[in-house]
C-alpha cells in the first residue's frame, strides 16, 4: 500500500541552519530511520541505493530549469536554461547527449594532459618561491578556464574574457537577481555572439578542438543546430569551470589535513587516480542535485505527486555504510570499489565531462603535491554555506617546505 508522501512522518532537517558537517550528520542519522527526509528544499535521499534508482527513474525530471524561476527569473535567461542539456528530458535529451557525447572521447580528453599540467605549472611558479599560498585565488580560481578554453578551441587572448562571462553568467545563482539581471543577460549575449562567430569559423576550416567535433557529429542524418552548438558550449563553460575549481580546492583542502598522503603522493604519482576517486567520495563539490516529479509518481511504496521537489543527496550516498565499508575514513590507497561514485551522478544527466574533470585533477593533484611540499593550513579554512549548489573552500590560506604556523596548528586543532 502507498502512503502520500505528505502524511509520512520523515525526519527534519534545517539545511539552512547546518554547516557542511552539522548537515551531513544529520542526514546521515536520518538515514537510519528512513530513506527520506523532509527539508526547506523539498524531500531528501539519503540512502545510496535510492539515490542511484531515483537518478535513473525518469519519471523523476531534472530541476535545473526550475533553479531561475525559484530565484525570480523570469524571461531570456529562465528560457535559455530550459534549452540545456542539463535541463532536457526524453527524446530531446537523447538526442542532444547522442551528438554531443562523441566529441568528449578520452582520447580528446588525454590530449589536453601536457595543456594541463602546464597550466598548473605556470600557476605555481609565482607561489613556489613564497612558501605560502591562497589556494582558491591563486590556484584554483583561475586554472579550468584556460583547459575550457583550449578544449574549445578558443585563443589564450580570449581566456579573460570567457572568466568574465563565467563570473557573469554564475550571478544566476547568487541570490542577487534583481541587480545581476543585467551583467547575466549581457555576458550571455556576448558569449553567444562570440561562439556563432566561432561556429562560422570552423565550419569553413575545421580545427582539433571540441567545437569542430560537435561539428562533425552526425548521426543518421541528424547534427546540431547552429542555436544547440552554442547552448552545448554554454553548458560546459558553466558546467565544467566552478566544478572543477571547486573539487580541487576540496580535494587539496582534505590532503592538507593528511601530510602522510600528501607525501605519498608526491612519492607516487601513480596514487593520483585514487586520490581523485577517494578525495570526491570523501569531500565532493556537487553534494545534491534537484529533481522534480514529472508525473504522479509511486516509489518505494511513497506516492508523490506530480511537481514535488526532491533533493538527492549525493554526499550522503558517498558516504553510505551499507556500500562504503568504514566510510569517513579516508584512505588514497582505499581499495577500487565497483560501487560507482556519486559526485558525478548518475542516469541519463551523468556528467559528460567527467573523463575530462577526472583528468584535469590526476594531472594537479601530483603537481601540487610534488612542488608544494609538506602542505598544511597556514589558517582556518574558510566554507562556503553547504547549501551552495557546487561548494567548497571559499579560502585556503596554505603554507608549505616549512614547519607549520601558530594559526595553522590552531586551525587543525579545529
Ligand atoms: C569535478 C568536476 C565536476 C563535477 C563534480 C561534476 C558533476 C556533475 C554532476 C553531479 C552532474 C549531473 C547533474 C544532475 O544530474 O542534475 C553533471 C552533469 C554535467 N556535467 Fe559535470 N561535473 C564536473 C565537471 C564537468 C566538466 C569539466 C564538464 C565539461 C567540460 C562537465 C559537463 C557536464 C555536462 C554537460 C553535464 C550535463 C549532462 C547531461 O545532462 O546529460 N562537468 N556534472
Amino acid at each position: 500500500m502507498t502512503t502520500p508522501v505528505d502524511e509520512l512522518d520523515l525526519p527534519e532537517i534545517d539545511i539552512f541552519a547546518l554547516d557542511r558537517q552539522g548537515a551531513l550528520a544529520a542526514f546521515e542519522q536520518a538515514r537510519d530511520q528512513h530513506w527520506l527526509a523532509r527539508t526547506p528544499l523539498g524531500y531528501a535521499v539519503t540512502r545510496h541505493q535510492d539515490v542511484t534508482a531515483i537518478l535513473r527513474d525518469q519519471r523523476f525530471h531534472s530541476a535545473i530549469s526550475l533553479l531561475p524561476k525559484m530565484a525570480g527569473v523570469e524571461g531570456p535567461v529562465a528560457e535559455r536554461q530550459q534549452r540545456s542539456i542539463l535541463a532536457t528530458e526524453g527524446a530531446e535529451h537523447s538526442r542532444l547527449r547522442r551528438l554531443a557525447s562523441p566529441a568528449f572521447t578520452p582520447r580528446a580528453t588525454d590530449k589536453l594532459r601536457p595543456f594541463m599540467r602546464d597550466v598548473v605549472n605556470e600557476l605555481i611558479d609565482p607561489v613556489a618561491p613564497t612558501g605560502r599560498c591562497e589556494l582558491v585565488e591563486d590556484i584554483c580560481q583561475p586554472s579550468p578556464i584556460p583547459i575550457i578554453c583550449e578544449l574549445l578551441g578558443a585563443p589564450r587572448q580570449d581566456w579573460k574574457l570567457f572568466s568574465d562571462w563565467a563570473t557573469d553568467i554564475f550571478r544566476i545563482f547568487n541570490n542577487d537577481i534583481a541587480n545581476d539581471l543585467h551583467a547575466i543577460e549581457a555576458a550571455m549575449a556576448e558569449l553567444d555572439s562570440y561562439v556563432r562567430a566561432m561556429i562560422d569559423q570552423r565550419r569553413n576550416r575545421p580545427a582539433e578542438d571540441l567545437l569542430s567535433r560537435m561539428i562533425a557529429v552526425e548521426e543518421q542524418g541528424d547534427r546540431m543546430s547552429t542555436d544547440e552548438l552554442v547552448m552545448m558550449t554554454e553548458a560546459v563553460l558553466m558546467a565544467g569551470t566552478d566544478t572543477t575549481r571547486n573539487q580541487l580546492a576540496c580535494s587539496v583542502a582534505l590532503l592538507a589535513q593528511h601530510p602522510d598522503q600528501w607525501a605519498a603522493l608526491a612519492d607516487d604519482p601513480a596514487l593520483a587516480p585514487q586520490a581523485v576517486e577517494e578525495t570526491m567520495r570523501h569531500l565532493g563539490a556537487v553534494r545534491s542535485t534537484l529533481r522534480v516529479t514529472a508525473q504522479d509518481v509511486d516509489y518505494q511504496d511513497v506516492a508523490f505527486p506530480a511537481g514535488t521537489l526532491v533533493m538527492v543527496n549525493l554526499a550522503a550516498a558517498n558516504h553510505d555504510p551499507q556500500t562504503w565499508p568504514d566510510p569517513h575514513h579516508f584512505d588514497i590507497t582505499r581499495r577500487p570499489s565497483s560501487t560507482p561514485l556519486m559526485t558525478f551522478g548518475s542516469g541519463i544527466h551523468y556528467c559528460l565531462g567527467a573523463s575530462l574533470a577526472r583528468a584535469e585533477l590526476q594531472e594537479a593533484l601530483p603537481i601540487l603535491a610534488r612542488r608544494l611540499p609538506d602542505l598544511h593550513l597556514d589558517g582556518p579554512i574558510e566554507w562556503k554555506p553547504p547549501t551552495v549548489g557546487i561548494w567548497g573552500p571559499a579560502r585556503l590560506p596554505l603554507a608549505f617546505g616549512r614547519t607549520p604556523s601558530k594559526a595553522g596548528l590552531e586551525a587543525k586543532a579545529q
